[in-house]
């Protein structure tokens, strides 16, 4: 499917701002400072809003998908934070080479349907001396465990190359930096969240609507899981989420 279809599936924003955390982090980390920087895959721009808060010298936000651009840049003016939006693939992104110190992307990258062609393109927006630097879902953390205890539902869907050190190394070569890092998700509840997932995320919207009638079986499946992954805290559910990021340097 186009995946500017499949992504404007589902309100994103109510759950890409449950992960938000890595990507502010990243762009203090980094920092953004100083730099221009491009992230690519940006959905509502919680990484480019946060390298533009942390005053990047520019920011460039790229994604496929219109809905989830309005609503970045529209987060972006209340932030009263200067960010360029572009629609665009992010295999084929029309700016000019060399254009960035740092190219971004949070839990972005990994959904390009060629990943070679993705990161060949984020090598082009790189300028020398610069990095690239993404972040993936580990497969050891609650959002690789969701994937696998899905995965029998769809015997033929492909492994994904980016849930471990290995995996990404084979595709992205040895000069490759992974480290694995760690986030606590606040949500109301397990059911509560995979609830909302079945609402607003499109890879659970569209993965239920394939599984029909076996959906309330995978949803308790899920519900167990990631009451087992975290705690309650008063009214709230914590859990600790695992995910890698990736540094290129070019
Ligand atoms: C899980 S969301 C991550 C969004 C955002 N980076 C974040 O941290 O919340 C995946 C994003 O990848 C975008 N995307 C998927 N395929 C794309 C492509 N080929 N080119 C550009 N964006 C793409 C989707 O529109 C969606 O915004």
């Amino acid at each position: 499917m186009d995946p500017a279809q499949f992504w404007s599936t589902g309100d994103y924003a109510v759950v890409g701002d449950l992960w938000s955390a890595p990507g502010r982090e990243l762009a203090a980390a980094l920092p953004a400072r100083g730099h221009d920087v491009i992230d690519l895959a940006t959905g509502t721009g919680a990484t480019a809003i946060a390298a533009a808060r942390h005053q990047a010298r520019s920011v460039v936000g790229v994604d496929v998908a219109r809905p989830l651009l309005e609503v970045a840049r529209h987060r972006a003016r209340t932030a009263g934070v200067d960010v360029t939006w572009l629609e665009a693939d992010m295999a084929s992104v029309p700016w000019p080479s060399g254009s960035a110190d740092l190219v971004t992307s949070t839990f972005g990258l990994i959904f390009a349907a060629e990943p070679q062609v993705a990161l060949t393109e984020a090598r082009r927006l790189t300028r020398p001396g610069g990095r690239i630097v993404f972040t993936s879902w580990s497969g050891t953390g609650l959002f690789g465990r969701i994937r696998q205890t899905l995965a029998p539902y769809f015997p033929d869907a492909p492994e994904p190359w980016h849930e471990t050190r290995e995996d990404i190394v084979s595709v992205t070569g040895p000069d490759t930096k992974v480290t694995e890092q760690v986030f606590t998700m606040t949500v109301a509840s397990p059911e509560r969240f995979v609830d909302l997932m079945h609402r607003h995320s499109a890879p659970i919207i569209r993965g239920a609507h394939a599984m029909g009638d076996r959906w309330p079986r995978a949803r308790a499946q899920l519900v167990d899981l990631v009451r087992a992954a975290g705690q309650e805290n008063g009214s709230e559910f914590r859990i600790p989420v695992g995910y890698l990021v990736t540094t290129l340097e070019v």
